[in-house]
């Protein structure tokens, strides 16, 4: 498969240091970060059967920013800015719902078409004559992969979805995530730390052995992560026929599917597929899911994510995919008391930084994108809050010349 063809090594002499401790806990960084990362990269916004029929739609707030994404009466799936010409007001307030055939500005009724264009104002002739597409709703790029819907606020250096996750193309296809239905809707749940310690526990399976009983029980030592490379990652867990000690795991080995439309080697594998710099994609046999974090403030972290399943499971699948995302569940809780210690550690003084493993590559490669994008992370102190993005500019107006 062409991911076997990334140079996927750990090179010998590696810097095992992380982030600086500053960036987790600095307000002019996150700035930064929301201005360079957040708006400029793609992020996840559900799945295309979350909104199947004309005037469905997904809505979600993140870093400053409102999105919602529409389906026209064309079955066309559009981005915007969920925020009407007139005043800014909120067209839709809930995450997911259904408009008839018109989004309707609930604060002075003005009227948007499905495909974004504006119908009309309310009371027309109290305004000059509107253009219909001047005043349109703004759109954002929005790109379907897979059948999980991206958007992307402000361009950036990023390519198409298609083009980063081409790597893992041949081998998510199998899986049809395209046909697959939402299980339970989308979640979110708010995490008190900073949106990199959420990543920094999550991209690396060091912990597993430890801190994740039922992962350990169920995928062991067979589990592996590998390094971003161009903005993407992936990391793989296997098992067998072994029993289980763990009940939720005993009970999955048992009836897990092996799906025939599945390549032998994934038949028993969970796979997590990560995008740069928040979001990952995984894969079951029975299920295929999305989570990413978006950060509210340095010190607190939306988590969002959902699960898809196959519509004409069976019984039995429908089990195993019970108990997987009774694992994932158990996982996840563990994670974040990890993530709370790790970020509340870098306040102290005597945090000296990460000092990391080769099972921690994912960390480093993640760090060193992040290092690209903003230089200033390469500073061991703090900068002055207010000096914070002119010297992120210059650092990376020299470091390009
Ligand atoms: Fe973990």
């Amino acid at each position: 498969m062409n991911i076997t063809q990334r140079d996927l090594s750990v090179p010998n002499d590696w810097d095992r240091s992380g982030l600086p401790a500053w960036s987790y806990h600095s307000d002019a960084f996150l700035e930064l970060e929301k201005e360079h990362l957040f708006r400029t990269h793609w992020q996840i916004a559900g799945h295309i059967s979350d909104m199947p029929e004309p005037g469905d739609y997904l809505a979600f707030d993140a870093f400053g920013e409102r999105a919602l994404v529409v389906r026209g009466q064309d079955g066309v799936v559009r981005a915007f800015h969920n925020i009407c010409r007139h005043r800014g007001g909120r067209l839709v307030a809930d995450d997911h719902g259904t408009c008839r055939n018109a989004l309707i500005c609930p604060f002075h009724g003005w009227v948007y078409n499905l495909d974004g264009t504006l119908r009309g104002a309310a009371r027309p002739r109290s305004f000059p004559d509107l253009d219909k597409n001047e005043f349109g709703l703004i759109e954002i790029e929005a790109e379907i992969w897979m059948g999980f819907i991206f958007v992307r606020f402000r361009k950036g250096p990023q390519p198409s979805v298609a083009t980063l996750m081409q790597p893992f193309e041949e081998e998510i296809t199998p899986y049809r995530t395209a046909e697959m239905v939402p299980a339970d809707g989308i979640w979110t749940q708010t995490s008190p730390v900073n949106w990199k310690s959420v990543r920094d526990v999550d991209n690396e399976g060091y912990h597993v052995a430890m801190a994740h009983p039922a992962l350990q029980d169920l995928y062991g030592s067979t589990y592996y992560d590998e390094p971003f490379i161009n903005g993407v990652c992936r990391a793989f867990g296997s098992y067998d026929d072994h029993s289980g000690r763990r009940w939720s795991v005993r009970n999955y080995l048992n009836i897990a599917p092996k799906p025939d439309h599945l390549p032998e080697g994934l038949r028993c594998a969970w796979v997590y597929y990560g995008l740069f710099p928040n979001a990952v994609i995984a894969v079951t046999p029975e299920l295929v899911q999305f989570y990413q974090e978006f950060p509210l403030s340095t010190g607190e972290s939306l988590l969002r994510g959902a699960v898809y399943r196959y519509a004409d499971e069976s019984r039995e699948t429908a089990a195993a995919r019970y108990l997987a995302q009774r694992i994932d569940r158990e996982t996840m809780e563990e994670d974040v008391q990890l993530t709370v210690w790790s970020n509340e550690s870098m306040l102290s003084e005597a945090f000296a930084g990460f000092y990391l493993s080769d099972l921690e590559y994912g960390v480093r490669t993640h760090h060193d994108h992040l290092r690209e994008v903003l230089p200033v992370l390469n500073l061991e102190e703090a900068p002055d809050e207010r000096e914070m993005a002119g010297i992120n500019r210059r650092m990376a107006d020299s470091s390009s010349c």
